[in-house]
């Protein structure tokens, strides 16, 4: 499984893990794959503070933070995060923040204490990500700035790679690849439609042959549906450089979640996901519920765009996560994942789950050996 972006980061096997969870990221990087912090949710303060534990705690292992700089977004071209916030507080209609506070009255979501309520616009934009960028460049280990939902801005590709370090970009289709590498970034993180989160409409499997060969020779990691050795060893046959998973990494026993987040994963097939436009504004796969229900009906208001329904949904968003157990909260909550949610069992830990990943890519790799001819 060894890739020559193995040995240009220093780890064993290609296995990228994002998370918004810093024990996640310390593990997998200590197994030998690659964790990477998602810092959306983080102030710059805050990212400081994970960045630290982190370093404290992957045993001088690498590890990457992603942002999330979209192509478009509201508001685009304030770089004043305060600004820019109150500008866009004040585009978002009542009725959106009416419609989203009796989804969770209906279905007996706690209110927040006063003192737990957070900023509306945390990432989501170049004003707030900057910042966190810099927060994260301050730390040795960190050795790869990831950036969803667009190319990276000229400014922000140079100041990370004058670091030595190297940047990394989702896409969803093929033009955004290009586009990527025209920019000069140094890995294409091609997904499928089956992954959590924000996600196109290409499948995996007719995706990640166009983006490696649209993008030659930049290295390709390939992510959408990933939950077994089979499907990495797919991938490298393929020409990806290796993998850039999510889903997986949110039962695990090191992750963060309450139990209730947890069983609603556990239970869920590959067909109860949904691309959904209701939390974010962009299309984002996550477990269908009575929330993500109501904001399709005709008669309910439209989502509006990046970042302004991220702003009406963040008090749902850390109510449901922080009451994850409470009344029907469930049937409301915010729980993006991927279709591979269907593969996810039981709750191991990091190591276990690349430790499987590993031994059933090897598995797949002698079923092909042993196809050939003797
Ligand atoms: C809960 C969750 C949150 C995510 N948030 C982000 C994010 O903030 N930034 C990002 O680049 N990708 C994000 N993603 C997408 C992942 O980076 C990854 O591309 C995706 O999970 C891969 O597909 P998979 O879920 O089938 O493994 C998220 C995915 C999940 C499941």
């Amino acid at each position: 499984m060894r890739t020559e972006l193995c040995d240009r980061l220093g780890i064993e096997f290609p296995i990228f893990a994002f998370s918004h969870c810093r024990d996640v990221v310390a593990a997998v990087s200590q197994a030998g794959g690659f964790g990477v912090l998602g810092a959306v949710g983080f102030t710059p303060e805050q990212l400081e503070v994970e960045c630290r534990w982190i370093d404290e705690h992957v045993g001088g292992k690498p590890y990457g933070v992603d942002l999330v700089i979209p192509q478009k977004y509201e508001g685009m071209g304030e770089i004043d995060p305060e600004k820019l916030e109150g500008m866009l507080r004040a585009q978002i209609p009542l009725t959106h923040r009416e419609f989203a506070a009796k989804l969770l009255a209906d279905h007996g979501v706690p209110e927040l204490p006063p003192e737990n309520r957070a900023r509306e616009l945390l990432g989501w934009t170049e004003a707030t990500a900057a910042p966190q960028i810099e927060v994260a460049l301050k730390h040795e280990r960190v050795r790869l700035i990831a950036n969803a939902l667009g190319t990276p801005p000229k400014e922000i590709i140079q100041q990370v790679q004058q670091t030595g370090r190297l940047v990394a970009a989702l896409c969803g289709r093929v033009h955004q690849a290009r586009r990527h590498r025209e920019a000069g970034v140094d890995i294409v993180i091609a997904q499928g439609t089956e992954g959590g989160g924000h996600t196109g409409e290409i499948g995996s499997l007719v995706l990640w042959p166009q983006v490696i060969e649209a993008v030659s020779p930049t290295p390709v990691l390939a992510a959408g549906g990933i939950g077994t050795g089979a499907q990495i060893a797919a991938a490298l046959a393929m020409g990806a450089q290796g993998v850039w998973t999510g889903s997986l990494w949110l039962t695990v026993e090191e992750a963060e979640a309450e139990p209730a987040q947890i069983d609603s994963l556990l239970r869920a097939s590959s067909e109860d996901t949904v691309r959904s436009r209701s939390f974010t504004g962009k299309p984002c796969r996550m477990l269908r519920n009575d929330w993500t229900e109501a904001w399709e009906k005709p008669e309910s208001p439209k989502p509006l765009g990046m970042p302004l329904q991220g702003m009406v949904t963040m008090d749902a968003i850390a109510r449901t996560s922080r009451y994850a157990g409470a009344g029907q909260t469930q049937r409301v909550a915010f729980n993006p994942v991927g279709q591979t949610v269907g593969l996810m069992r039981e709750v191991r830990s990091c190591r276990e789950v690349i430790y499987d990943l590993v031994e059933g890519y090897l598995t797949a790799s002698e079923r092909l050996a042993a196809l050939q001819p003797r």
